[in-house]
């Protein structure tokens, strides 16, 4: 993982040699002749035409991704958001149905329930870990599965290679955002994920200074297995001039060249070269990191769970969890940075946290080397209705919490300031006498 996660992708290459992968920042890319240049837009040739639908330094991070998720392809996009909202795109529109978590981010949820309906696309919400609820949501028109391999915020984890196989059973593909995992604490595609989305925002960038998102097809999905189904992949595309499910002959992706031939393209969602150079340093130290803020979290979710105000915590660790053997048998490194608690005294409370904390940044980002805090039910699940926040653990007294780099002992100490201050907003007034 370490060794993939600095040379893969890149071995100082290019006529000059550079060790570190460059930043081409070219729109298009000059061709020898006419015949060059039209043997690419036939398919005919790999190279570059035009930034938009592939650039030499997005490439790179495609292939990182690709060998840390032991895939067959990625594509790079502008976002996390994008990332999902194109495969599912690939996936189901238009007039398809997905399965999906409850436990998603709130910004997927939305989507979900939102941009992709007026694709004609309907969602069923199942409890994760509900394994019945899963069987019994797949219809003949399910085109996916969508569920987060550690959810946000409350850091759930799922039984994936059970889900795998009852959306297998039925040959419905399964989209796993492993964005809070990464590849450093679990590969999805070892528990049968046909799509492993990130938002390469957080820990693959791990600095806070980028946003981006990545797919990757682990190369268990193949068209031809139902090719009426999956007939935009099996059959000719007359404005592409190819059938993309030819791709799996070439061990390629036929459902990502369709992804990106068609939905990157014409949404216009790429990632910037200079964004693509960010997330790949920042993947060079992602093992390293994510060994010690998941260390950290679990730490801080222990004493979290001790400390008075709280009403609960959200952590794999803490005693009750459903999900506790889980952790133990997939995820032996940690369940990464992020927890959940809820402060007994509801939003008045969060809110006096939030604002007593000196060193948490407040901010509505995770992954970051700096420790961040949010009040999700005001932010981040705001859009929501209250039942699906409810569904996803969110309350009005939750706190989010992405634990950083720093000294763990100063964390907790501002920690304690937070709590502080948010028992006094639940303190009871002294009755005034006289
Ligand atoms: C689990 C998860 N998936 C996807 C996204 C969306 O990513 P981005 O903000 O890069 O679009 C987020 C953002 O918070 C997230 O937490």
């Amino acid at each position: 993982m370490s060794t993939a996660a600095i040379h893969a992708g890149w071995s100082a290459q290019d006529r000059h040699r550079a060790v570190t992968p460059p930043v081409y920042a070219s729109s298009a890319y000059a061709h020898p002749d006419h015949a060059s240049l039209k043997a690419l837009f036939q398919r005919r040739q790999e190279g570059f035409a035009y930034s938009r639908s592939g650039n030499p330094t997005t490439v790179v991070l495609e292939e990182r991704i690709t060998a840390l998720e032991g895939g067959i392809d990625a594509i790079a996009v502008a976002s996390g958001q994008a990332a999902t909202s194109i495969a599912l795109c690939a996936l189901a529109a238009p007039g398809g149905h997905v399965v999906a978590s409850s436990l998603l981010y709130g910004g997927t949820t939305e989507f979900l329930d939102d941009t992709l309906a007026d694709f004609g696309v309907n969602t069923t919400v199942v409890d994760p870990w509900d394994l019945d609820a899963w069987e019994r949501a797949i219809t003949p028109a399910t085109r996916a599965v969508i569920v987060e391999s550690i959810a946000n915020p409350g850091a759930q984890l799922v039984d994936l290679d059970a889900i795998s196989e009852i959306a297998h059973a039925r040959d419905v593909p399964v989209v796993v955002d492993s964005t809070l995992a990464s590849p450093a604490l679990y590969r999805p595609g070892d528990h049968g994920a046909d799509l492993v989305v990130h938002s390469a925002t957080k820990y693959l960038c791990g600095h806070g200074t980028t946003i981006g998102g990545l797919i990757v097809d682990t190369g268990s999905f193949d068209a031809r297995r139902c090719p009426e189904r999956w007939e935009r992949l099996t059959t000719l595309n007359r404005r592409f001039g190819v059938t993309f499910a030819d791709e799996y002959e070439r061990g390629g992706s036929g459902l990502l060249a369709y992804a990106r031939a068609k939905y990157v393209t014409d949404f216009g969602a790429t990632l910037p070269a200079a964004s693509a150079q960010q997330i790949l340093v920042g993947i060079e130290t992602l093992d390293l990191r994510m060994g010690k803020i998941s260390a950290d979290a679990a730490l801080l979710a222990a004493r979290l769970h001790e400390a008075a105000g709280v009403a609960r915590v959200d952590h794999p660790t803490i005693p009750g969890r459903p999900d506790a053997a889980l952790a133990e048998r997939d995820f032996p490194r940690g369940t990464s940075g992020v927890l959940a608690l809820e402060l007994a005294g509801g939003e008045e409370a969060a809110a006096a946290f939030c604002d007593a904390l000196e060193l948490w940044t407040l901010a509505v980002n995770i992954g970051d080397a700096r420790s961040l805090v949010c009040h999700p039910g005001s932010t981040t699940h705001s859009h929501l209705t209250p039942a699906q926040r409810e569904a996803c653990g969110v309350s009005p007294g939750t706190v989010r919490l992405s634990v950083g780099l720093e000294d763990l002992e100063d964390l907790w100490s501002d920690l304690e300031r937070g709590l502080t201050a948010a028992a006094r907003t639940t303190a009871e007034v002294p009755a005034l006498v006289g």
